[in-house]
């Protein structure tokens, strides 16, 4: 029979769907409901110790939508972090596990370049009792002018230093979530795993402008006429998604990338930090989603765009389809398939060599030439020598 149940940095999850960090954890409330739904583990929104600071806009969404069906395949964002006091996050933070204690609640903070400021977030909140923090170096929009987010998640010297602050002062496990806003994800990969950061999640949202508005002429989505690019999530940030978590996997875990593909089952590439973990995020909605980032070496998942479209039932459906897919393939646990797919990336060079190998293969079967010595024949021996003559 198989299992969901996944293990990850010391931690256990009933499966490995997790909520991305964003509305779909943004107080106790809501965070409850993920568990009642089954979520395996909930990331709460991004909090800061002083959250005065955070000032919202509204509207601060758009959508893309596919032109046919309707469906909602694109959506920017340009949402800050928690607007509610630190204090009250402290308080909802211990009432979850008090009421959840087996369920895994993650803490996601984000601070200036400041090490008090750093140590306050981290020994504060984890006095609360949740499981992890998901360090928030990402996020594309109005933080940045603070220096903060994706500003320190693009700069790989300040994001070591922070993280080697974080897993210093911290005690449980530390994730640091990568920008997609950069030339080279395992640049900042590197550098957070180098501090000693147990594990990546990858990606926030990509920075986007929507689109503009043909009868008032101004950019989407407006606030009083003016607006700033966003965070772009949902289905059409899942290939790009896919290919950065190839990338940071590859740096790892090890895989194929860049070099022929091997005989065996050894990577081509070796991994830089094969003990540490991945938590994969970019547009997943159903389980056969979630399957394709497990393939490409992640040991969870999260979600966040799909469960403002769905709700959090969605954690059931997840649930059925990666089991559908484990069961067609016969894989009882998510170790059985994890990072599969990686040894299939390599170079161009070498897709181009394997093309023309199998023509010329095939052009010689059409011709009836033997290419293979277990192709010789007893009773057109004599046929299949001649068609070998090139000189006739
Ligand atoms: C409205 C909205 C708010 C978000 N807020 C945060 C946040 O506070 N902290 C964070 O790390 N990521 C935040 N994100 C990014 C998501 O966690 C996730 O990385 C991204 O949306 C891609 O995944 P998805 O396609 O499943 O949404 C937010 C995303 C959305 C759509």
């Amino acid at each position: 029979m198989a299992t969901l149940e996944t293990h990850v940095d010391g931690l256990t999850l009933p499966n490995p769907f997790v909520i991305g960090s964003g509305p779909p954890g943004t107080n106790a409330k809501v965070i409850g409901k993920a568990f009642d739904e089954g979520w395996g583990a909930v990331i709460s929104k991004t909090i800061s110790l002083d959250a005065s600071k955070v000032v919202n806009v509204a509207p601060r969404y758009a959508r893309m939508r596919a032109q046919q069906s309707r469906e909602v395949i694109g959506w920017e964002n340009i949402e800050l972090i928690s607007d509610r006091p630190f204090e009250t996050w402290l308080d909802e933070f211990k009432q979850i596990k008090d009421k959840y204690p087996d369920r895994v609640l993650i803490a996601s903070i984000m601070e200036e370049y400041n090490k008090d400021a750093w140590v306050e977030i981290v020994e504060r909140t984890q006095d609360t009792g949740v499981d992890a923090f998901e360090l928030n170096f990402s996020c594309p929009h109005g933080l940045p002018e603070r220096r903060m987010g994706a500003a320190m998640g693009q700069d790989p010297e300040l994001l070591e230093e922070v993280s080697g602050w974080v897993c210093a002062a911290s005690k449980i496990p530390v994730w640091a979530k990568m920008t997609p806003n950069i030339t080279h994800i395992e640049d900042p990969g590197r550098a957070a795993l180098r501090a000693g950061c147990h594990g990546l999640s990858a990606i926030n949202t990509i920075l986007s402008v929507m689109g503009v508005d043909l009868d008032t002429l101004r950019p989407e989505p407006t606030v009083e006429g003016y607006t700033v690019p966003g965070g772009y999530s949902c289905k059409a940030v899942r290939p790009i998604a896919l290919r950065m978590v190839m990338e940071l996997a590859t740096m790892m875990f090890g895989g194929g990338c860049g070099a022929p593909i091997p005989e065996g089952d050894e990577p081509a590439i070796k991994g830089e930090f094969p003990d540490r973990s991945l938590s994969a995020i970019g547009g997943v909605e159903t389980g056969e989603d979630a399957a394709q980032f497990i393939l490409m070496g992640a040991h969870t998942v999260q979600v966040c765009t799909g469960v403002m479209i769905h709700g959090y039932k969605l954690a059931g459906e997840l649930s059925r389809g990666l089991l559908a897919f484990m069961e067609k393939h016969g894989f009882e646990t998510l170790e059985d398939f994890r990072g599969h797919a990686l040894k299939y990336f390599t170079t161009h060079a070498e897709l181009v060599r394997r093309q023309a190998e199998v023509k010329a293969a095939e052009k010689a079967a059409r011709a009836g030439m033997v290419t293979k010595d277990a192709a010789w024949e007893g009773d057109s021996f004599v046929e299949q020598s001649d068609r070998l003559v090139s000189n006739d």
